[in-house]
């Protein structure tokens, strides 16, 4: 008999690489996909929702239920990423709509609802800015003891030399985006991975244009899918970069990374630092609480190819 599959949320503004991440869910029969929660970051909430539901009912998982989260960060305006996803945040792609039913209940209690339900069992991935985490835990002060670990994709710890921002040269857009947010999270005790910059700008995690031949040779529509948000990313750069799909590898292989532990914390000033990660390494005498693990290296091709065989599989 094969291990009973992971319970996973993922919190997501899809977004090319959240779509991207959302596939390689859907691929990996260790994780079983029970709620997906938007929020508003590559776009506008009706957007991000709008996408999710998009891919979930084309890849045939439209019996995910999908809550709607927030619509602005915490206690700043929302800017979005469309320059770089799309005007439809999603690569303008000729995707059917999606018929299914948004949950009428808060995305902040379905989360907290989804960890309480088997505690200290349950992984919450977060690829977007953390507002509906923030928010959750607010709400429900118990919810960080009560998950297993949140996986994040954000910040840029300068770990690496590509651990600088991308939003402005300090930040990084999900922690820029609603950077109080951050704040209350890395606060809030919950066991955290997170992955940053650092691990995501560097070009060997990257697909490119080889691997794009590559999923094209398949007709599947999982491929078909994926091949087409890399298409439109690749019209305008390079590389495609993997971040979101990258935090849930952590998940799905471990080794293909190294990681730091330690405390982070955020800027919330509104200056120039404003969302700047820091990581505070805690000293191995001290009873300080090693809440967060960091992504500090990749294996750049073992991944690819983690992604693509998902991706490929019949
Ligand atoms: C992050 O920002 C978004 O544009 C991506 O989806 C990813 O989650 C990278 O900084
Ligand atoms: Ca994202």
């Amino acid at each position: 008999m094969g291990a009973v599959a992971l319970s996973v949320a993922f919190d997501t503004d899809p977004g090319i690489d959240d779509a991207l991440a959302l596939i390689l869910a859907l691929r990996s029969t260790e994780l079983r996909l029970a709620l997906v929660t938007t929020v508003a970051g590559n776009g506008p909430l009706e957007m991000t929702t709008r996408n999710a539901v998009r891919v979930l009912e084309y890849l045939g998982a439209a019996h995910v239920p999908v809550a709607a989260g927030a619509a602005t960060p915490i206690r700043r305006p929302f800017h979005g990423a469309l320059g770089y996803h799309g005007p439809d945040a999603l690569g303008q792609l000729m995707l059917p709509e999606g018929r299914a039913q948004i949950e009428l209940r808060a995305a902040c209690d379905l989360l907290f609802d989804f960890a309480a339900a088997a505690p200290g069992e349950r992984t919450l991935i977060a690829t977007g800015p953390l507002t509906n985490v923030a928010l959750a835990f607010q709400r429900h002060e118990d919810m960080p003891s009560l998950l297993k670990e949140v996986v994040i994709m954000g910040g840029a710890f300068q770990l690496t030399r590509f651990g600088t921002g991308n939003q402005t040269p300090y930040a990084e857009f999900n922690i820029w985006q609603d950077p109080d947010a951050a704040h209350l999270v890395f606060r809030s005790g919950v066991p955290m991975t997170i992955v940053g910059l650092d691990v995501t700008n560097d070009p060997s995690s990257a697909l490119d244009a080889t691997d794009l031949a590559r999923l094209r040779e398949s007709n599947s529509r999982t491929a078909a899918l994926a091949s087409d948000l890399l298409e439109y990313a690749l019209r305008q750069h390079d590389y495609c970069f993997m971040h979101d799909p990258l935090a849930l590898a952590t998940i799905l292989d471990p080794s293909l990374f190294e990681f730091t532990e330690g405390e982070v914390d955020v800027v919330t000033r509104d200056d120039e630092e404003r969302g700047r990660t820091f990581l505070v390494p805690s000293a191995p005498s001290s009873n300080q609480r090693r809440t967060a693990r960091i992504a500090r290296s990749i294996d750049g091709p073992r991944f690819k190819e983690l992604f693509l065989s998902r991706v490929l599989e019949a």
